[in-house]
């Protein structure tokens, strides 16, 4: 085996409705990245739909991986480690990916190591931060989760909150579906919020004011769907840039609160965001002035580094290969609602 500096990873990543394969280097080196996106083939049913994820993950996966390889200059054969997803996610998608790098490992007699999807969206930061080092807090905002992490070292990840219900990125993406936006919605009520006033309507902020690391997503959601009705039923018209600032700004808000609580409970001073709704400019604003505020700093992956790579897994599967975590055998199966690392 090679030095840890010089070891190639390749990674695949099919939870959702990204078919990606990415090699890197020492960990932190991104030699591929590839995705292909199904977005515009889910746009026209408003969302993604499991049963078409899986089909069209098995039509693309085995070519992305040659093109990963290709772009990395390297073969299979130049491969040290290989790295999956399986959880959480789709079934039926995780499990195009899970059955190709079994595959892989099996024909080429590499060793395999199982990625948690999230952790995946934390370690997306070591790629983008070359001198980026635990320990530090982690929120991970997603369409599927929302999430506060202290990241101890490079192997104990400890789960300190999430949601109860709806996650950030879900929320975004049904408040966006109403008001006649295409999917995801997330990044178009970023847009839209950025000509609204943020305090044009009084939306709710679930557990706020308490010392609960918790957050709850679904009232706010209907809050928004309760004013659009009530205002058409009363056949008046409202302002969207309006409703999607002032909705942005409760998520914003009720984030920036809990993670100001779990810096200040742990006496932290650098927080990385991660996941896709960590895109979003609002949220960035509101936590760099937070930060700037309080003297720690903020880190945040590039846009594609945000949403669903495999790149980001591969990191992941460096780290947990290096710190001598258990590889997965054929038994590797997908776990569609996976926990993450340790809850104290
Ligand atoms: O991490 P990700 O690619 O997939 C999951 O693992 O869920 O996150 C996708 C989510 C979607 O809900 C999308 O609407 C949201 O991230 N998102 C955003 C922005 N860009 C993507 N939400 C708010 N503002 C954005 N700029
Ligand atoms: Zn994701």
């Amino acid at each position: 085996m090679k030095e840890q500096q010089e070891r190639l990873t390749l990674a695949l990543e099919t939870s959702c409705d990204e078919t990606s394969a990415a090699v890197i280097r020492g960990g932190r080196e991104i030699l591929s990245n590839v995705i292909s996106s199904q977005i515009l083939l889910h746009r026209k049913y408003g969302g993604v739909v499991p049963e078409i994820a899986s089909r069209k993950h098995i039509e693309h996966v085995l070519p992305v991986v040659d093109e990963a390889l290709k772009e990395a200059g390297a073969t299979l054969q130049d491969i040290d480690v290989l790295g999956v997803t399986y959880g959480p996610g789709l079934v039926g998608a995780l499990l195009v990916g899970v059955a190709t790098a079994k595959a892989l490992s099996f024909a080429m007699d590499k060793p395999l190591v199982g990625v948690h999807h999230l952790e995946g969206h934390i370690f997306a930061n070591f790629l983008a931060h070359a001198d980026l080092e635990p320990p530090f807090m982690a929120l991970v905002v997603s369409g599927g989760h929302t999430s506060l992490i202290h990241v101890r070292s490079y192997s104990e990840l400890i789960l300190l909150g999430q949601t109860r219900d709806d996650a950030a990125g879900e929320a975004f993406d049904k408040v966006a579906r109403v008001m006649g936006l295409p999917y995801p919605g997330g990044p178009h009520i970023d847009e839209l919020a950025r000509k609204g006033r943020a305090d044009a309507i009084a939306f709710p902020r679930a557990l706020s004011g308490n010392q609960q690391l918790e957050f709850s997503f679904s009232g706010l959601k209907s809050a928004v769907l309760n004013y659009l009705n009530s205002v058409k039923q009363k056949g008046e018209s409202y302002v969207p840039a309006d409703v999607a600032a002032s909705f942005q700004q409760a998520v914003v808000d009720i984030l920036g609160e809990k993670t100001l609580l779990a810096m200040q409970t742990l006496k932290l001073d650098k927080l990385v965001l991660a996941g896709g709704v960590a895109a979003n400019s609002g949220l960035r604003q509101h936590l760099q002035n937070l930060c700037q505020q309080h003297g720690w700093e903020l880190l945040y992956p590039p846009p594609v580094l945000c949403t669903d790579n495999a790149a980001m897994i591969a990191c992941r599967a460096h780290y947990q290969y290096a710190c001598g975590g258990p590889l997965a055998d054929l038994h590797l199966n997908a776990v569609p609602s996976l926990p993450l690392g340790t809850v104290e």
